[in-house]
């Protein structure tokens, strides 16, 4: 379809068009299209669109996978193996895990998105990353290929993988194959979950941990259907030892987790909380006063408001910390 409004295809409210926006609903479709000559160039996948901020129209094609369905594998006594397609709403998917028992996703409850760039973009919350589930990503690429990449061969980091390189833009996610534990087991030690759980009193069990990370992620985080918003808009920053050993002999209460011997990941939300920016606004941006990691769209915003505030508060934060942040959101266009 052309001059496609993508106002409901971002979570941040950009009321911004594409010149073309292409759906399909199985490889076939997908392949259709790349054989067909639709795909014209330049071209981007989307999923729900809530990791992006677009800084204006999109002077090409947007593809949009509405692949879904999910099929057992493998099983045993021990784990599970879902196909499941990129198109599914990712909570659907964790809340079909927790409904057949099937441990690993839940502390990845309510994060918005969908399947496909939950494996691109390796979301994670509450001490569990999604690379920790996943064993093959399926892909389509703009050649008519089909390939699977094992979760090795992925390059998983935080909050990276090698469908986020810019080589890898032909390619597209078709399915995700994950590994689920059969077994009870839960990861409670990471942020407030047991605290929120054994406030309810209620015994530990796959929905209730699910209920407890809805809830803190509901109180913490902006609800996008209010207020427009991507969620962290900055990535955690990691630093060396040596300047966190400098900066905590300064700021004794600085939060902080060991990434390794020599490396430390400092909250951003911390850093631009201390320079004051929490529940500021710019313009019709704002960062959030409930969580300063996220940029809000106070109605109306355009990109260029939100980044000019993203650019303001980097700058405080490297004039008082000497860190630089970078956006976790990506920024399309402008
Ligand atoms: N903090 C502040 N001010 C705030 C918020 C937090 O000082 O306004 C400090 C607190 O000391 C807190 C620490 O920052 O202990 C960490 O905050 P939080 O646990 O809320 O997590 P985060 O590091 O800000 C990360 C992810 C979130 C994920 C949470 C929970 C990134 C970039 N973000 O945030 O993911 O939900 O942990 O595990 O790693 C997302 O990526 O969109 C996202 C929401």
């Amino acid at each position: 379809m052309d001059n496609y409004p993508l106002l409901h295809h971002n979570t941040f409210g950009m009321d911004v068009y594409a010149e073309r926006f292409l759906e399909y609903d199985s490889e076939e479709a997908l392949l259709e299209l790349i054989c067909g000559g639709e795909i014209t160039q330049p071209c981007l996948h989307i999923g729900a669109g809530s990791n992006l901020l677009f800084a204006g129209n999109y002077g090409g094609t947007i593809l949009h996978s509405c692949i879904k369905g999910i099929e057992v594998t493998e099983e045993d006594r021990h784990t599970v193996c879902v196909r499941v397609g990129a198109g599914m709403i990712w909570d659907d998917f964790v809340a079909m895990c927790v409904k057949h028992g099937w441990y690993g996703a839940e502390n990845l409850s309510y994060i918005p998105g969908e399947v496909g760039a939950a494996a691109v973009q390796n979301i994670g919350a509450y001490g569990v990353e999604v690379k920790d589930l996943i064993e093959s990503v399926e892909t389509v690429d703009l050649q008519g290929q089909k390939h699977t990449y094992y979760r090795d061969e992925c390059k998983y980091g935080y909050r990276q993988s090698l469908f986020k390189r810019p080589e890898m833009r032909s390619v597209f996610v078709t399915r995700v194959c994950f590994r689920l534990n059969n077994e009870e087991r839960y990861s409670l030690d990471y942020g407030t979950i047991r605290q929120e759980l054994e406030s309810t009193g209620e015994p530990i069990g796959l929905q209730t941990v699910r209920d407890a990370v809805i809830r803190i992620r509901r109180s913490k985080l902006p609800d996008p259907a209010v207020q427009g918003n991507a969620g962290s808009f900055f990535v955690n920053p990691i630093i060396s030892r040596e300047q966190f050993e400098l900066l905590s002999a300064e700021y004794p209460s600085m939060p902080h987790y060991d990434v390794d011997a020599s490396r430390v990941k400092i909250p951003a939300a911390w850093l631009i909380e201390q320079c004051g920016w929490k529940g500021q606004a710019m313009g019709r941006a704002a960062v959030s006063e409930r969580q300063a990691l996220v940029l809000v769209n106070l109605g109306g915003a355009t990109a260029a408001e939100i980044l000019a505030l993203s650019d303001a508060v980097r700058r405080d934060v490297n004039a008082r910390f000497g860190i630089q942040i970078v956006p976790e959101v990506n920024i399309i266009g402008g």
